[in-house]
């Protein structure tokens, strides 16, 4: 199918999370099916937005650079402007959209096979306002083809959707209701990925831990890890995001004993007050997150865990945020990611009394930051001199001299070496400690080379296992 479309160039600007950037693969994909190659947004003669409503700020970034296309399009007014992402799915947008007559193609989350077709009627026709969203998200489309980002890594969606309703969040909206893939096609895909050269994959889903639900035969998420790791060359398997209620024992021990999977779970707390988790709607209280993380680190020894933290939420008073604090103090996270509560239009919190000053989120944000770095820079202090176990991701893209990859616990390291040790793991002792980097230096083995760990942790959960 190279018609119309032969020779014309493409450019796909992604935000938002890893969700987006998967389907930003399946987008080229389907693009590049469809005649066209991939080039700059200058020279582009279509441009998408795969855009992320998670917050406001998120949101400006698709309108401020909407505004340059605008400019672009009176210059080229062949260029077609397609529209996709969670903004898309919102009805508020789509009007503003209309009202800004840049875009010529809106697509929603669940209708990425459907851009071909509309892609098709607009470059037949006039330019005008086509859009094709869903609103009964229906069963998972298999099968699409994908442009994968080459790398040593790639993402692998499990599931799409949230039934969770967390009342500040707006991603049941804009993805609907949970759905699992199935088992089978999830491993054909790590197997595919694999024997094209991918050694690391992480598989996604807004709550991993109910992978599965509704599916025949019935298989949860630990099953799935045990299948995804038999995959034969897979060196290292992560996943996120795990919802802390719904973390199981039996996870647990599979992400202790199987050796691929790594000892790393993103479990956000999102707020450390009870009053606040429960306006949140979270489903857990501080005391049995407190007893969920002790549970990990007695089950998967070494394990990293790391959190997404919000603050300001309605309502959320000065006692609340102190309990925030204390909680981080106390638990001790290995990362956090950190944000000011953002009103998203439809969500129940934001037509919640209380919201919280701007100026106050500000500065509570600053206070939980500085917190959170410290704990955060003292634990990889603790590793330096210590020898580490890491998957060369290539050069670095701050500094090419260096090569940078991640521990296990996926902890960044940057390091001097030559760029042929991409995609293999070798060990490195870690000379200096940052807060988001550990620098350090590649361990020679005798006779020259770099070493390889000499008892890596998947051996060690290996020798564990059997
Ligand atoms: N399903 C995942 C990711 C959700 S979005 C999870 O539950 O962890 C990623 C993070 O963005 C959330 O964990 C939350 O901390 C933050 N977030 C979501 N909605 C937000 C809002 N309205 N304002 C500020 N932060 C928000
Ligand atoms: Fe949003 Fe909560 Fe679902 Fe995460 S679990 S996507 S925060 S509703
Ligand atoms: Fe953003 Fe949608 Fe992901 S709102 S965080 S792109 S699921």
């Amino acid at each position: 199918m190279t018609g119309a479309a032969a020779g014309r160039r493409y450019a796909i600007l992604t935000y938002g999370c890893q969700m987006n950037e998967r389907d930003s693969e399946t987008l080229a994909g389907l693009v590049e099916a469809a005649g066209y190659r991939e080039g700059q947004v200058e020279e582009a003669d279509l441009v998408i937005f795969n855009t992320c409503s998670v917050r406001h700020s998120a949101e400006n970034k698709v309108y401020g650079k909407l505004g340059e296309l605008k400019a672009l399009k009176r210059e080229r007014p062949g260029l077609l402007i397609a529209f996709g992402g969670c903004m898309a799915q919102m009805a508020d947008v789509r009007a503003r959209l209309r009202r800004m007559g840049v875009v010529d193609i809106v697509f929603g989350t669940h209708n990425l096979h459907e851009l071909p077709r509309l892609l098709a009627e607009a470059e037949a026709g006039p330019a005008g306002y086509t859009e094709a969203v869903w609103d009964q998200a229906g069963a998972v489309v298999e099968g699409l083809p994908a442009r994968r980002r080459p790398g040593v890594g790639a993402f692998v969606n499990i599931m799409y959707g949230c039934n969770n309703f967390c009342s500040y969040c707006v991603v049941p909206y804009t993805r609907g209701r949970e759905r699992s893939r199935h088992p089978q096609a999830v491993v054909e895909e790590v197997r595919g990925l694999v024997a094209a050269g991918v050694r690391e994959v992480t598989l996604l889903g807004q709550n991993v831990n109910s992978y599965g639900r509704g599916l025949e035969p019935p298989v949860d998420f630990a099953d799935l890890l045990a299948m995804v790791q038999g995959v034969d060359g897979l060196c290292r398997l992560r996943f996120t995001t795990s919802h802390p209620r719904d973390m199981s024992q039996r996870l647990l021990e599979a992400i202790r004993r199987l050796p691929a999977v790594c000892e790393h779970v993103h479990a956000p707390l999102q707020a450390g007050s009870d009053r606040v988790l429960q306006a949140m709607n979270r489903g857990y209280t501080r005391q049995q997150y407190f007893e969920l993380v002790e549970r990990m680190r007695e089950t998967v020894p070494g394990v990293a865990v790391t959190s997404d933290l919000i603050v300001g939420f309605p309502g959320e008073s000065d006692e609340d945020f102190a309990d925030t604090l204390d909680a981080v103090q106390r638990i001790r996270f290995d990362g956090a990611f950190t944000f000011m509560y953002s009103p998203r239009a439809g969500t129940r919190a934001a037509a919640m009394p209380l919201q919280v000053p701007l100026a106050v989120k500000r500065e509570r944000l600053a206070a939980l930051n500085r917190v959170q770095y410290g704990i955060a820079l003292a634990i990889n202090q603790q590793l330096q001199g210590r020898q580490v176990e890491v998957l060369v991701e290539g050069p670095s893209r701050t500094n090419p001299e260096r090569l940078t990859g991640r521990t296990r616990s996926n902890r960044i390291v940057v390091f001097e070496g030559p760029e042929h040790l991409t995609g293999t793991v070798v060990a490195v002792r870690v000379v200096r400690a940052q807060t988001f980097t550990l620098v350090g230096q590649l361990t020679a083995q005798e006779g020259g080379g770099p070493a390889p760990p000499l008892t890596s942790e998947a051996e060690r959960k290996r020798e564990y296992a059997t």
